[in-house]
């Protein structure tokens, strides 16, 4: 296994605040990014701003402001909220930064003189809501808003001219397009010729963009320009050992929205530039409300800010983590949302740590007993819990982390079974050695199910290890101290009423 893991999400636009649908990718790329951690290999996780374009030049004009002036008080709401959300990026990229606008015309340039782009007079279909020339089967499609017949010189990206070795790349690195059926779509959509890709637009008609090295009258297309983020932020070009140390990135994160311009643009691009393409790029369903997309222009969206204050950070993150099978869609609703935090963390997960907790306590001082010498039943638990850390990491390996939560939830009811059939409340009386030995499983079984948990409730979990004076990511069977005390703590999973 590669011992770097590079990991990035969208950047998104910044002509609306951030919803539950961005909240959610970052959220998925800080747990593979903190699991990953974990397991000892070294991460960087990127994110950030796509702030050039014409929906944001658009949203500026109607606050009545400058387009940089309109992303600089947009940048802090997306910051405040990968805090709140504690989000461990490592960068935080913004398109209109001087080292990105370097980059792109580096690039460009590159591209440029290996002779893949091309000037010419086109006049076609153009979406101005996509904000790119579309063809007439797409206009008759409906899927796409404000069409306008536009007849314009520009610049041409010959992506055609990498059809055959993009496909061939595809059938030959099957983890490049994830899950599955999304590759199927996008080998599917290679079946027709590929268009070569316009990525200028005249100034005249949009200038909140990236100027072109070889033509002061336009500006680069925002896709052009944004997608280079994921190289600009390991200074690509600089000769420095960022950028051979991490690249190629393991995961481009995406939702599915977006798989066309990662899975054919990009590679496409970095096929010309003569880089090498990333492992994978993943690209996971929507949050739906009801029928429809969550989405800011239907304005159906769930404000994460209003969830945290009413619930907490870890419990969001672990619905979002829990109930999302990766890949599909999955609908958000408060009643779900209130059922798996009650079910999961307030009653099972919740009622363990409150039960060996109250009982040490209670009679043994406070104090961690000693396991003394294991019976079968000690033995079972002990043997699950290490199968667990494995299976743990092949399904989160395959991006089938609801699975891994699951199973670790299902490690947590079997130990509250064990407790119940062990019943230490009763047999403390009579045997406190027995009792304390059940106690010492059954915490050092709550320990490692927090340990696996730590990457979607890093906050919660840590104070529950911190409380078993427990505070490391160590997986391995025995790390809870005997004869050391246990910290009081506020309530972790209180009941939502
Ligand atoms: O597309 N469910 O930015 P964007 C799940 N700037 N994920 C969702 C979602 C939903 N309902 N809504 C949004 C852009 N997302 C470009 C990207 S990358 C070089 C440029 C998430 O602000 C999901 O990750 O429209 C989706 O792909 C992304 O937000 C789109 O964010
Ligand atoms: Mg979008």
């Amino acid at each position: 296994m590669n011992n770097y893991f590079y990991i990035t999400t969208p950047i998104y636009y910044v002509n609306d605040k951030p919803h539950i649908g961005h909240a959610y990718t970052t959220i998925l790329a800080d747990v593979l990014t903190r699991y990953n951690r974990n397991i000892g290999r070294k991460t960087f996780f990127l994110t950030g701003l796509d702030e050039h374009g014409q929906k944001v030049q658009q949203a500026a004009e109607e606050n009545g402001i400058d387009p940089q002036e309109h992303c600089n008080q947009m940048a802090p709401r997306f910051k405040e909220l990968w805090q709140k959300l504690h989000i461990s990026n490592d960068d935080f990229i913004r398109t209109t930064e001087d080292r990105h606008k370097k980059v792109v015309k580096d690039f460009l340039q590159i591209v440029m003189d290996n002779g893949d782009i091309y000037e010419s007079e086109y006049e076609g279909l153009y979406s101005v809501s996509e904000e790119r020339f579309i063809t007439e089967k797409e206009a008759e499609s409906g899927e796409f808003r404000d069409i306008k017949k536009l007849k314009e010189k520009n610049y041409f990206f010959k992506m055609s001219k990498y059809q055959d070795a993009l496909i061939s790349h595809i059938e030959s690195n099957p983890k490049f397009i994830q899950p599955e059926h999304r590759k199927n779509e996008i080998l599917g959509f290679l079946r027709q010729p590929l268009n070569d890709l316009c990525i200028s637009r005249p100034k005249s008609r949009l200038n909140w963009g990236i100027e072109l090295p070889f033509d002061k009258d336009y500006v680069t297309y925002v896709w052009f320009d944004a997608l280079i983020n994921y190289i600009t932020a390991l200074e690509f070009n600089q000769g420095t050992e960022l950028f051979e140390s991490w690249w190629p990135a393991s995961y481009h994160l995406i939702g599915k929205d977006i798989l066309t311009t990662h899975a054919v643009y990009w590679p496409t691009m970095l096929l010309s530039a003569g880089i090498k393409l990333p492992d994978s790029i993943f690209a996971h369903g929507w949050w739906l409300m009801g029928e429809s997309k969550m989405s800011k222009s239907l304005g159906n969206v769930i404000n994460p800010m209003d969830l945290i204050d009413d619930y907490g950070v870890d419990p969001v993150r672990y619905y979002l983590m829990r109930e999302m099978v990766l890949g599909q869609d999955s609908n958000f609703t408060m009643g779900s949302f209130i059922q798996r935090y009650n079910s999961d963390l307030a009653n099972d997960f919740g009622n363990l740590l409150s039960r060996v907790t109250t009982l040490i306590k209670k009679n043994y001082d406070g104090k961690i007993p000693e396991p003394g010498e294991y019976l079968e039943s000690d033995l079972q638990i002990r043997l699950k819990g290490e199968s667990l850390s494995s299976k743990v990491e092949m399904l989160i390996g395959e991006m089938r982390l609801n699975e891994a939560i699951e199973d670790i939830m299902q490690y947590i009811r079997t130990v509250n079974k064990y407790m119940e059939d062990n019943a230490p409340w009763k047999l403390v009386k009579e045997d406190k050695v027995a009792a304390g030995r059940i106690l010492y499983v059954a915490g050092e079984a709550l320990r490692l199910g927090a340990v696996l948990l730590s990457p979607v409730m890093p906050h919660r979990t840590g104070i529950l290890l911190d409380a078993l004076n427990a505070l490391n990511t160590n997986t391995s069977w025995g790390n809870l101290n005997p004869n050391s005390m246990l910290k009081d703590h506020e309530p972790l999973f209180p009941r939502i009423k």
